[in-house]
């Protein structure tokens, strides 16, 4: 028996999840339309039916000892055409939100989560001039109607929504290599993040807004010298720092040019790099995989390498903004539950040691409660607390929830080292 560490009270413990992956039946989005015309792999199709079973779903986390849950509204169902408000769609929203409430679980609610309304992205999607205001608006209708909502993240990873929509180019809108759309998209995101930040502190005096940032950790090869420094430099700049940069630009007026209440963190990986000599690598290097960093971690079914030291760091990272911090998203794809449970119990040793070296958290949120879409691999991701039975969709509890639950029952973590 190792000593146990214990959070701070009121430290928020939950799962977090996309409306996209897991509610099922999303026709008036980008990714939809994609989905049906085959330019993406798999379809979303009745996903987890989530949109019908929340309450049910929301016992399961109850049962497991969460007080939070993070979840994400579908823009395409409240506003599914230019300027015409669903009200059925908003009203269920306020249902989900009361369905947590009445659980005693902390709704922390995103805004845009990766898909886009199938007339906003006709209109341009992110490149149309109006796509910030169009955004904006949005936000204040449901800021008017989720009331109850105090957490809130404006955008969820949009380095990455760039990088694979613009870069890549495997996502919607399939603009490979558009660097200068990739620049204009991403500034709009920026102004858009801090009009939203706007909007709902004018809707509520206590509300607390961040975006969720995909911060992965970013260190040199070594081998490979300065240029591998460099590149490693480059790499963190682009994707993790220079989006808040961008914010504080885009917010120069607002509290000091801080426009976030908090920083979102969706940590899963470190990417060791190597300059390169041709291509992007020449600036970002490339993914060193050798196996002569002895600690590599294992990859995850989608080869991200797992690295649970890289929470701290990160953690450490992004305190110097001097906001509290927020785990908006951590978790592995494995049909190996036994590698989820270690998982969990090795970043959150991490995550103690950053508040020990007094780091301000606030919680964290355990990606995801159960199997879902998964974007373009379909659900060939296993992240769930609980898989899904792909007839009945009933909801089968994997050891790992139980795992989970009895640290969020104690609000703590034994600190043994090697926990598996
Ligand atoms: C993050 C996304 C989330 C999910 C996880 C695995 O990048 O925010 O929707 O796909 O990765």
């Amino acid at each position: 028996m190792g000593r146990y560490f214990e959070f701070p009270k009121s430290f928020l413990w939950g799962a977090a999840t996309a409306a996209h992956q897991v509610e099922g039946n999303n026709r008036w989005n980008d990714w939809w339309a994609h989905e049906q015309n085959g330019a993406l792999p798999f379809q979303s199709g009745i996903a987890c039916n989530h949109y019908e079973r929340y309450r049910e779903d929301f016992d399961l986390a109850k049962s497991w000892g969460h007080n939070a849950h993070r979840l994400s509204v579908e823009w395409s169902r409240i506003e599914p055409e230019q300027g015409a408000w669903n009200r059925a769609a908003m009203e269920h929203y306020a249902d989900v939100v009361d369905a947590l409430r009445e659980r005693d679980m902390e709704p922390v609610v995103t805004l845009h989560h990766f898909t886009n309304p199938a007339w906003f992205s006709r209109a341009g999607g992110w490149l149309g001039r109006d796509s910030t205001r169009l955004f904006a608006r949005f936000v204040s209708h449901v800021a008017k109607h989720l009331p109850g909502v105090r957490y809130w993240l404006t955008i969820n990873e949009p380095t990455v929504y760039v990088k694979n929509g613009y870069g890549a180019g495997h996502w919607p809108p399939f603009h490979a290599h558009a660097w200068l759309e990739a620049g204009r998209v991403i500034y709009r995101l920026a102004r858009a993040h801090v009009a939203a930040y706007e909007r709902l502190h004018d809707a509520r005096d206590d509300v607390e807004v961040g975006f969720a940032h995909s911060a992965p950790f970013i260190v040199p090869c070594g081998r490979g010298g300065r240029g591998d420094t460099l590149a490693a430099r480059a790499r963190d700049f682009v994707l993790n720092d220079a989006f808040f940069w961008l914010v504080r630009a885009c917010g120069a007026t607002i509290r000091n040019s801080r426009p976030f209440d908090f920083i979102g963190i969706n940590y899963y990986t470190r990417t060791i790099v190597r300059g390169a000599s041709s291509g992007l690598g020449r600036l970002f290097g490339t993914e060193c995989r050798e196996d002569h960093h002895g600690d590599l971690g294992a990859d995850n079914e989608l080869e991200w390498p797992v690295y649970a030291p890289g929470l701290f760091e990160i953690a450490k990272k992004f305190a110097v903004f001097g906001v509290p911090i927020l785990i908006t998203e951590n978790g592995i794809a494995t049909a190996d539950d036994d590698r989820r449970s270690a998982f969990i119990r090795e970043h959150l040793v991490e995550l103690a040691k950053a508040i020990r070296s007094g780091i301000d958290v606030r919680g964290y949120l355990h990606w995801t409660l159960m199997d879902n879409y998964e974007w373009t691999h379909g659900t060939q991701a296993h992240f769930g607390l609980a898989g899904v039975d792909p007839e009945t969709g009933e909801r089968k509890p994997r050891p790992s929830s139980r795992v989970f639950a009895r640290i969020c029952e104690i609000n703590g973590v034994e600190e043994r080292t090697g926990a598996g």
